[in-house]
């Protein structure tokens, strides 16, 4: 199975990311958003970022001109009906992505490929709503997408060996390096990473240091890029509060019980680095 011609849903933090690495490698990539604010928002996120690599020598002038002309924002999801592989990067909420995922499956081409960039949720639950549970799998990137080299694809007991095979040459034609997980919420990174951000805020919240002694004591104790605190802005505090809300609801263990703090911090707006504040200030 060929892969040309990539649907992206969602141009936020890691859609615009997906869809600038796609299209970096040569696909034709389409991407739609939710209404035309949110898709140039996205658009100009992407151009900033493809500038950033020019800026640092990731990329020549001509390769980043090149990706742009590769790049189609759409309003359209009807724009999808000639991709080989939709990937949707929407909330992570499963009604969303489901009645995603049931309309996606009437648009694209039957040999078509439907994956979920989902940090948590049950792959076989949006595939159920399809009738091509063989070609649907989860494709995880990570954030920055452009920089981080890790794909954690979510193999549910549907996903045929074809699918596999395809994902496999996608990934490797990103440069990325690839792991496979069964269908279990949070995968491998998100099991292990969750708990961890979460006990973060809970340290945090019981007073036993500052935010900035926290983050500093794990970058510099164990050699981390940031600290934990800084993670949760640059991940987005919704986002990993729907993660921690999906991951509770089906193991129902403590360790991914949402901490207090981070409920209300959501309900108060401060989503992080997107929002311009989280735990700490942006603007
Ligand atoms: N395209 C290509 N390369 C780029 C780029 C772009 N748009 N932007 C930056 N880069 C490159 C830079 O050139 C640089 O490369 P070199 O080291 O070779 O020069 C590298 O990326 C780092 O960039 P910066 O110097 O600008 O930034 P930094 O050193 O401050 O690092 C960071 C930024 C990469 C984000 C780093 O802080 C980091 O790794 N943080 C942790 C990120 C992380 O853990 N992500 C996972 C989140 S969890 C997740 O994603 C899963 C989930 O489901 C929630
Ligand atoms: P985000 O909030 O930055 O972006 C989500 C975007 O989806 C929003 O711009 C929203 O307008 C759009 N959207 C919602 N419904 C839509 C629809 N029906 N059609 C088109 N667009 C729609 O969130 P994000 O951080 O990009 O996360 C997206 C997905 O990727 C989630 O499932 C999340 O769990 C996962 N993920 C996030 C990270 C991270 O670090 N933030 C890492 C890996 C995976």
């Amino acid at each position: 199975m060929e892969i040309n011609r990539i649907g992206v849903v969602g141009c936020g933090l890691m859609g615009t990311g997906i869809a600038e690495v796609c299209a970096r490698a040569g696909y034709d990539v389409v991407v739609t958003e939710a209404n035309d604010e949110l898709l140039q928002k996205g658009l100009t996120r992407l151009r900033d970022s493809l500038n950033k690599a020019v800026a640092r020598g990731k990329a020549t002038q001509e390769q980043s001109d090149q990706a742009l002309a590769h790049l189609h924002g759409t309003l359209d999801l009807a724009d999808f009906a000639a991709c080989d592989l939709a990937i949707e990067a929407v909330v992570e909420n499963m009604a969303v992505k489901k009645e995603l995922f049931a309309r996606l499956d009437q648009i694209l081409p039957p040999h078509a490929i439907l994956a979920s960039n989902t940090s948590s949720l049950c792959i076989t639950e949006m595939a159920s709503v399809t009738q091509r549970g063989s070609q649907v799998l989860g494709i995880h990137f990570f954030n920055p997408v452009p920089v981080m080299p890790l794909i954690e694809f979510v193999r549910t007991i549907l996903t045929s060996d074809e699918t596999m095979a395809a994902v496999y040459q996608f990934g490797a034609s990103l440069g990325k390096t690839m792991v496979t997980a069964k269908d279990t919420p949070g995968f491998i990174v998100n099991r292990l990473l969750i708990p961890y951000v979460l006990d973060a805020v809970r340290v945090y919240e019981q007073g036993l240091a500052t935010k900035e002694d926290i983050d500093t004591a794990i970058k510099l104790g164990l050699n981390h890029p940031m600290g934990p605190l800084t993670l949760l802005d640059f991940v987005g505090l919704d986002t990993c509060l729907f993660i921690a809300d999906a991951m509770f609801d089906e193991y129902k263990d403590e360790r991914y019980a949402a901490p207090p703090l981070l409920r209300r911090m959501v309900l108060a707006g401060q989503l992080g680095r997107k929002a311009g504040r989280g735990f700490y200030d942006y603007r």
